[in-house]
Parts: C-alpha cells; sequence; structure tokens
C-alpha cells in the first residue's frame, strides 16, 4: 500500500505492507533507529512515538494506519524535547539507555498536556514506560526539571 508519512518535518512516499507496524518503517524504511522495539507487543513503551502529537506504541500501530500524519520521533528538532534531553542528561536518567527515547516522547506528550504537573501527575503521566535499570526516581526529576525550566 502507499503510505506517506511526514516524519520529523520530512516527507515520506512509502509502499509497505498492511501488516508492518510503524515502528519498523520508521527504523527500516526511514532508517530513523532511535525509535526503540523491546517488547514489540504493547507493554513497555520504549517505540513511543508522537503522531499527529499523541503518543501512540509504534509497535501497536499499523504504519498504514498513520497515512498522512505527522510522525515525531526522539530524532527531531523540537524545543521541548531538547529540554527533556538536557534535563534527562542533567539528572542522569538513564543506565543502559534504551528505554530512553520513548521516555522523552511521552515525557513531551506529558508536558504539552500538563505544563506543570505534580510528582503524581508525572508518575501517573509516565506509567506506560517501564525502565528495566529502575531509572524511575531520576526520571522523575528530569521531567520536574524540564517542567520547572518552562515556568
Ligand atoms: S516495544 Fe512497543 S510497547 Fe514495548
Ligand atoms: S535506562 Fe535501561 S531500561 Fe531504562
Amino acid at each position: 500500500m502507499q503510505l506517506r508519512l511526514t516524519i520529523n518535518d520530512q516527507r515520506h512516499e512509502l509502499e509497505v505492507e498492511p501488516h508492518r507496524p510503524l515502528a519498523d518503517v520508521i527504523r527500516t524504511d526511514a532508517a530513523l533507529t532511535g525509535t526503540k522495539v523491546a517488547c514489540g507487543e504493547g507493554t513497555c513503551g520504549s517505540c513511543t512515538v508522537l503522531v499527529d502529537g499523541r503518543a501512540v506504541l509504534s509497535c501497536l500501530t499499523l504504519a498504514v494506519a498513520c497515512d498522512g500524519a505527522d510522525v515525531r520521533t526522539v530524532e527531531g528538532e523540537d524545543e521541548l524535547l531538547g529540554r527533556l534531553q538536557a534535563a534527562f542528561t542533567a539528572e542522569d536518567a538513564f543506565q543502559c539507555g534504551f528505554c530512553t527515547p520513548g521516555q522523552l516522547l511521552s515525557a513531551v506528550a506529558l508536558l504539552r498536556a500538563n505544563p506543570r504537573p505534580s510528582s503524581a501527575e508525572i508518575r501517573a503521566g509516565m506509567s506506560g514506560n517501564l525502565c528495566r535499570c529502575g531509572a524511575y526516581p531520576a526520571i522523575e526529576r528530569a521531567v520536574a526539571r524540564a517542567a520547572g525550566e518552562a515556568r
């Protein structure tokens, strides 16, 4: 099937099989390997990207269902994403880093919807993103730091 996607402001015209997940198309066809696939079944959040501003699990999303959509990945240029990346670095909010791209995109969606989240709101907003390294306290601090810098 023909598929038109704008990924990080770049237009892509692709031909894809209808069963292929968005994560696969982003990583393989668009060669943007920052989006990580861990569980591949909608459990961990590592594959989170923004589709028309909404955080979605790209391993569970059919690419053809996103025809015409605007997709944002961790490679994108975005002021809020950049601020979160700096905050994650400052707070040491990762160990292996495999979950980090998904954490960052979920945090972008969270702070766009709620620029001043409480600790409980940060934890709830990030609850779909698992971190096997257990960096949760630092991730929460990083999201709060990025939100604080916005205030
Ligand atoms: S890889 Fe998509 S939710 Fe785990
Ligand atoms: S930093 Fe390793 S899984 Fe989160």
